[in-house]
């Protein structure tokens, strides 16, 4: 696995997951286990965000403690990456939220952006990148493509499944990134579907279809 990569290896995430992928697992619930899901993997990557010294007054006497060095902000790519933030963000209720909106052409597998708005002030946060699907790469190149363009240096993609295929493009036009995954699946099929994978995730999420 690439330097930066990381496939979480969480028995409750591998539970959730589990029933994320069923496909009788009916919409409240899809989006109820996508979320929860989020908020694990949330715990997981923000064991190394940085900390700074503060110093504050208990009620017994003086002291100093860590808080979070820099803003975190969460960043889903429209649509199913709205899936993940509610759980990110029971984590980080201080984080602020942008959103990016891109769609896969059916056909060619392109992206296209049609959508892209972000806090003020974002350039030295943390930006949690949130893409429930790494299938091609297409969509979270892309999505980093418009980040860098905004100055921000500190992202991290946040998925449920992806495939080698779509690790390594992101990971060969940004090996700055880092990214995390519950899960790495077989391949895509002849339609650009992750195999096993989950389905439609945007459309399990929001019960088009
Ligand atoms: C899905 C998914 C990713 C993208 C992944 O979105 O949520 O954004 O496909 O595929 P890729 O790695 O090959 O680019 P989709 O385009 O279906 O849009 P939606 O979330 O609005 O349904
Ligand atoms: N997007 C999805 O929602 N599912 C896949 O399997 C691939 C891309």
């Amino acid at each position: 696995m690439q330097n930066n990569v990381t496939i979480l290896n969480h028995p409750l995430i591998k539970h959730k997951l589990s029933m994320v992928r069923a496909k009788s697992t009916n919409t409240k619930d899809f989006r109820q286990l996508v979320s929860e899901i989020g908020g694990l993997m949330a715990y997981e990557i923000t064991r190394d965000l940085e900390t700074t010294k503060i110093e504050i007054e208990t009620p017994i006497q003086k002291t100093v403690c860590e808080q979070l060095a820099k803003d975190v902000v969460i960043v889903p790519i429209l649509r199913a990456g709205l899936g993940m933030v509610d759980g990110i963000a029971s984590l980080i209720p201080t984080a602020k939220i942008g959103h990016i909106g891109l769609y896969r052409d059916e056909e060619t597998l392109e992206p296209h952006t049609y959508y892209a708005k972000f806090p003020a002030n974002i350039t030295e946060s943390t930006v949690l990148l949130v893409d429930p699907m790494l299938a091609t790469g297409g969509s979270a190149l892309a999505a980093v493509d418009i980040l860098k363009a905004r100055g921000i240096k500190d992202i991290t993609f946040v998925g449920l499944v992806g495939v080698e295929e779509g690790i390594s493009k992101l990971h060969n036009a940004h090996p700055d990134v880092k990214i995390y995954l519950a899960a790495l699946d077989e391949k895509l099929n002849e339609n650009g579907y992750i195999v096993p994978g989950l389905g439609d995730c945007g459309d399990r999420i929001f019960g088009t279809k």
